[in-house]
């Protein structure tokens, strides 16, 4: 199959999304730009076009979708928001919709089960991204990130080509994501002491902000078979080569004849490893001062990168855990949890 290639720039835009919309409406699959990642969307309500995006990424279907919705009021079309729950679910999407923040709640009899994979509840958000709201307005989609299962999240529509490309009929190049990392996962539940946010993954919402909403929790232990707290599959977002991440610059020591990456943060500084050996590829987040919101919309990027370095072994420095800070760290994690195997 050709993968055509759509650029809705500011002019044409609106014609892009009518083509998604119609392709998406005859049960078809579009990757779609989102301001965090790019994802690959089906008609939520179609099961059979919601198997194929399983299909296409090679994902298991225990792993469940997340609905994305154009408005505000058709959280109702997939979710039942519980009464006790009411108050802080409007305090959120007041707040943080729309933008990268996804919420999990129990949902409508009409979801598939395919996309929740048989669980009583649906994760929703509306992405901030004009495209992806757009199309989302006429037809509400299931769409995980457009990378075949386990891979590196595409932050580009080139990055779709090289997971998916040939697999899928249409993408729509929407330009390089704003945030570069998932949307922060919360489920709203009620604790004794009133309700709590289940923080399920990190993303660019970050704890601080939620806190000022409600008190935090931990996700759930998962079982590797059962995923409660999904996101939480321990090797994801995987590079090809393997993958560590060093905590402090003196615990790395360079093997003769290992073709070395670096990941390096902002290039410089006490923490730096950019000294530390004569490194084959070096790739940089956010060169100079370093900001983290840079960092993270460039992390995939170079990981990718790194990825197709031909280098032995890609070793990447830490980051201050806080802010997005931590789900910088997350991904990195994963991603070398995931590049063992
Ligand atoms: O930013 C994002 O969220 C991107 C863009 C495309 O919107 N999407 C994304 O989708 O990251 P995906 O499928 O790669 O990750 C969604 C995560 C999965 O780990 C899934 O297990 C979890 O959301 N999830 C989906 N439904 C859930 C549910 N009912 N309960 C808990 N977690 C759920
Ligand atoms: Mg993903």
């Amino acid at each position: 199959m050709d993968t055509k290639r759509v650029v809705a720039d500011f002019e044409d835009w609106r014609e892009a999304v009518a083509e998604a919309v119609a392709l998406l409406e005859n049960g078809g699959l579009v990757a779609l730009p989102t301001e965090t990642v790019y994802g690959l969307a089906a008609d939520a309500f179609d099961a059979e076009a919601v198997a194929k995006v399983f299909e296409a990424k090679e994902r298991p279907s225990f792993d469940p979708l997340i609905v994305h919705i154009g408005h505000k009021r058709d959280l109702d079309i997939v979710a039942k928001v519980p009464k006790e729950l009411d108050e802080i679910v409007d305090e959120l999407v007041s707040t943080y919709w729309p933008g990268p923040l996804t919420l999990v709640l129990p949902k409508k009899e009409d979801v598939p089960e395919l996309v929740t994979s048989g669980l009583e509840t649906v994760a929703v958000r509306m992405s901030a991204h004009e495209v992806m709201r757009a199309v989302a307005k006429e037809i509400p989609v299931a769409a995980p990130s457009a990378n075949r299962f386990g891979k590196i999240s595409p932050t580009s529509a080139d990055a779709v080509m090289e997971e998916l490309g040939g697999k899928i009929p249409m993408v729509i190049d929407g330009g390089a994501c704003r945030d570069g990392l998932e949307s922060t996962i919360v489920a709203p539940e009620i604790s004794e002491k009133g309700p709590v946010l289940r923080l399920l993954r990190p993303g660019p919402i970050s704890r601080e902000d939620l806190r000022k909403i409600a008190k935090v929790i931990k996700p759930k232990k998962t079982k590797a078979d059962h995923i409660e707290a999904p996101g939480q599959v321990k090797s994801h977002y995987a590079p090809t080569t393997p993958l560590v991440v060093i905590d402090k610059p003196t615990d790395f020591v360079a093997e003769e004849g290992v073709k070395y990456g670096l990941l390096s943060y902002r290039g410089e500084g006490n923490s730096s490893l950019m000294e530390a050996t004569d490194w084959a590829h070096i790739e940089i987040m956010s060169p100079g001062k370093g900001k983290l919101a840079e960092g993270a919309v460039r992390l995939f990027y170079c990981l990718r990168k790194l990825d197709a370095a031909g280098v032995d072994i890609i070793i990447s420095e830490s980051v201050s855990e806080t802010g997005i800070g931590v789900a910088m760290m997350d991904r990195l994690r994963r991603a070398a949890a995931g590049s063992e195997q």
